[in-house]
């Protein structure tokens, strides 16, 4: 390889050779050193290239694409004024694009490849706030293994996820691929998914580099719209908002951090230099790189923040966006920037020599094409392995919602074998909608349907009753949900009259959430609910099965339905994981990771909100409420049912140690069959500095229990659980009094309080 004569350098005494020959064990401070000699020999325009990161374009089966703005990408590929692409992926494809770069730029320094591998690759796992929902970290974190084994063997060594977005409103699609609306829990998983993505050796081949993101507050967009702006407090934004992000750094080792669309205080995220350096670089000390989020920095143009891209790209990259998505400020106008002065090159060093370490922790400067083993693709997508985890993430990420007994004979679920049971739901049969939202690499149709699933127990009969969107549905366009047809309603209520009982398959297709996916109606889409109630008149025993990307606001079924069942979009395994759970094979433990509105006008609603002044009933009307409808969710977060039922007692508090206040309870399986429970643990500050939510969680432990199995849960509450961080972002902890609740969701447990002595 030709680059390996022009790296031959010796440095401090020290024959450091070719990139080639730099050996993959090294240690940190060897990275360092290398990353400095490589930088030593670096042009002003190929330092920039590295920060300059195009979208997949390459025609695999042409020589090179021939035409517009994809010309000159490839012309820029070559002279190696690019350091990154997403999209591009196969291992072929990703061999001959690394190929290029490597052989026919001067330094050959190889690309990554990244991709939006959010909750699998082709095997795919429940969407991410599904697979918080199971609270089980260990399963998360190998679900995200498998992600990454599969993703790898296509070439890429790059996904843009954990998204660590905290959302508190269900209007906004994009909670589909975040863990819900609490910090603690948020932060616990994005962490276990970081691990997940990047293994213990970021440099084995089915490791990929995972991307926290995105930074900061893109999660409280307003009114829930897609991109709108955030309007957030300080004591939110150091609180609520970056903790998770705090985490994916510090415990997760996360190496590369997006930053986001939305303008926070007047200043678009991207421009942000407070958010990126101060926060971010400086205080958190974080040493991987900054990828700007798609066009971001052009997007400041249109936010009325830079006047024009060459400003854009200039506040960019002044602010630590250290590279550029699909803008092309960077490439267009760094090197001017640099040379009025207007950049410093220091600055962009800086840059550049975050994005070569990643290079060299993947391992891409020992192999380049590392990740593109054609044999090892075949056999991973799809691998049987990756079946069993998808289903294994799946059942644990499915919540029961409501079980109540209908007859004397009691409750619907778990289902009895040999009953006469109909399936009604467009969604029954769906092979994809259950694939979820952001599945770029997965194939349509692969989806295990819950008709096929249920199938495998027992004979049913179906009736679709209503589809739930009109037309072809792309991930790209609109969906379309003005469907009125209901023709399909009296064949579907006749077949719920002959039957025993009847599985409503209901809820939004896979494309309703994600990205500019929000919605100002969050029921049922369509004529969904009206088949519901016109189920209901001829055969009260309905155990609905939603399906959906966001929390639905469904208080007529709340109230009606005896048994709810949310299965979230499963993925791949998603009819095996239901039938599981509806027959009674898995003992569903799943707990809402996000509270479920009554109505849509109470979002944003969230567990861990102040108080008002004015909380309490009062025989006027002056205090906190709605006048039509109730301030409680439909469901709180960290509810969930059990086909068993757990106990709690004996709530021991020991505070002799104020360091480390423990907290323990006995929890007993008082059922008849064996289960998990997540039991939680919530503190209530009650006077400090700055106000503190009136329940916080912070803790949790998920335990499998046999009936009558009891098991004493202990948690350890130190300054990093009861501090806070006040509006100077500075982490406090007072003394005072705490409540605190332990239970099995944010409403119900045993309660006490301690005071702690600083
Ligand atoms: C999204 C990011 C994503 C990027 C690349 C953007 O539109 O906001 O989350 O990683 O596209 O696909």
């Amino acid at each position: 390889m030709r680059k390996i004569i022009i790296l031959t350098i010796m440095v401090g005494g020290i024959f450091l050779g070719g990139y080639k020959s730099l050996k993959l064990n090294d240690t940190k401070d060897d990275i360092d050193q290398k990353v400095e000699v490589l930088l030593a020999r670096m042009t002003l325009e190929e330092k920039v290239g590295q920060m300059n990161q195009y979208n997949g374009f390459y025609d695999a089966t042409g020589p090179a694409p021939s035409e517009g703005d994809d010309k000159s990408k490839f012309e820029h590929l070559k002279k190696g004024w690019v350091g990154a692409v997403l999209s591009v992926r196969g291992a072929k494809e990703v061999h001959e694009l690394q190929k290029l770069v490597v052989e026919e730029s001067r330094l050959g320094i190889p690309l990554i490849f990244g991709l939006d591998v959010i909750h699998g690759h082709k095997t795919l796992a429940p969407i991410p706030l599904g697979e918080a929902a199971s609270w089980d970290l260990v399963a998360i974190r190998k679900s995200a293994r498998m992600a990454a084994v599969e993703a790898s063997s296509v070439g890429v060594n790059w996904t843009f996820a954990p998204m660590v977005d905290i959302s508190r409103d269900a209007r906004w699609g994009r909670v589909m691929e975040g863990a819900g609306e609490d910090p603690y829990l948020g932060a616990k998983i994005g962490v276990a998914r970081v691990r997940g993505f990047q293994g213990d050796d970021l440099a084995a081949n089915n490791t990929i580099a995972a991307c926290a993101k995105h930074f900061a507050a893109y999660g409280f967009a307003e009114a829930g719209r897609d991109y709108n702006t955030v309007e957030v407090s300080t004591s939110t934004l150091y609180n609520i908002i970056l903790p998770p992000f705090k985490a994916a750094i510090e415990q997760g080792g996360v190496k590369t951090v997006m930053n986001a669309f939305n303008i926070l205080n007047g200043i678009p995220a991207t421009g942000d230099e407070f958010l990126q350096r101060d926060i971010l670089k400086d205080k958190w000390g974080f040493n991987g790189f900054v990828v700007s989020d798609w066009a971001s920095i052009k997007e400041m143009v249109v936010h009325g923040f830079a006047s024009d891209l060459k400003e854009a790209a200039m506040y960019a990259a002044n602010a630590g966006s250290d590279m550029d998505m699909e803008s092309y400020g960077y490439v267009k106008y760094l090197v001017d920037l640099v040379k009025e002065g207007k950049v410093s090159e220091d600055k962009i060093d800086d840059a550049v020599r975050r994005i070569l370490k990643v290079k060299y922790e993947l391992g891409l400067f020992d192999d380049p094409y590392l990740y593109c083993d054609e044999a090892r693709e075949k056999e991973m997508l799809y691998h049987a392995d990756h079946q069993e985890a998808a289903l294994d993430m799946a059942r644990k990420s499915i919540v029961l919602l409501k079980n109540e007994a209908t007859t004397a004979k009691g409750k619907l679920l778990p289902l009895k074998k040999g009953k006469k049971i109909a399936v009604i739901g467009a969604l029954a049969q769906d092979k994809t909608s259950p694939l979820g939202s952001w599945r770029i690499g997965s194939d349509d149709g692969t989806a295990v349907s819950v008709l096929e699933g249920l199938k495998k127990y027992t004979e049913v009969t179906y009736a679709k009753g209503a589809d739930v969107v009109l037309g072809e549905v792309d991930f790209r366009l609109e969906v379309n949900v003005n469907n009125t047809d209901k023709s399909g309603f009296a064949e579907a209520v006749a077949l719920a009259k002959q039957s025993e009982t009847v599985i409503m398959v209901l809820g939004e297709h896979g494309f309703m959430s994600g990205e500019g996916r929000s919605r100002t109606e969050i029921g049922l889409p369509g004529v969904q609910q009206e088949l519901l109630e016109a189920v209901y008149a001829v055969n009260k025993n309905i155990v609905l099965v939603l399906m959906n990307g966001r929390p639905l606001a469904l208080p007529w079924a709340g109230e009606n339905v005896p048994a709810i069942l949310e299965t979230w979009h499963l993925g791949t395994q998603s009819g095996n994981a239901i039938a599981q759970v509806l027959f009674g094979d898995y003992n569903p433990s799943g707990k809402l990771p996000m509270s479920f509105p009554r109505s849509v006008g109470q979002c944003p609603i969230y567990y861990n909100h102040y108080s008002t002044g004015r909380p309490d009933v009062a025989p006027d009307v002056f205090w906190s409420h709605y006048m039509d409808e109730s301030n409680d969710p439909l469901f709180p977060f960290g509810h969930g049912l059990s086909y068993t039922e757990f106990e709690y007692s004996e709530l021991r508090i020991d505070e002799a140690n104020s360091a480390e206040i423990k907290i323990s309870v006995v929890v007993r399986n008082i059922g008849k069959v064996a289960g998990e429970e997540v039991t939680q643990l919530y503190i209530h500050d009650k006077a400090a500095r700055v106000a503190r939510p009136v329940k916080e969680l912070k803790g949790f432990e998920k335990s499998s229990l046999a009936p009558q199995e009891s098991k004493t849960i202990t948690f350890a509450l130190t300054e990093n659980e009861l501090g806070f961080y006040d509006n100077q972002g500075k982490f406090v902890l007072e003394a005072g009094i705490f409540d605190i609740m332990v239970g099995n969701s944010s409403i119900k447990g045993l309660s006490g309080s301690f005071e702690l002595k600083l």
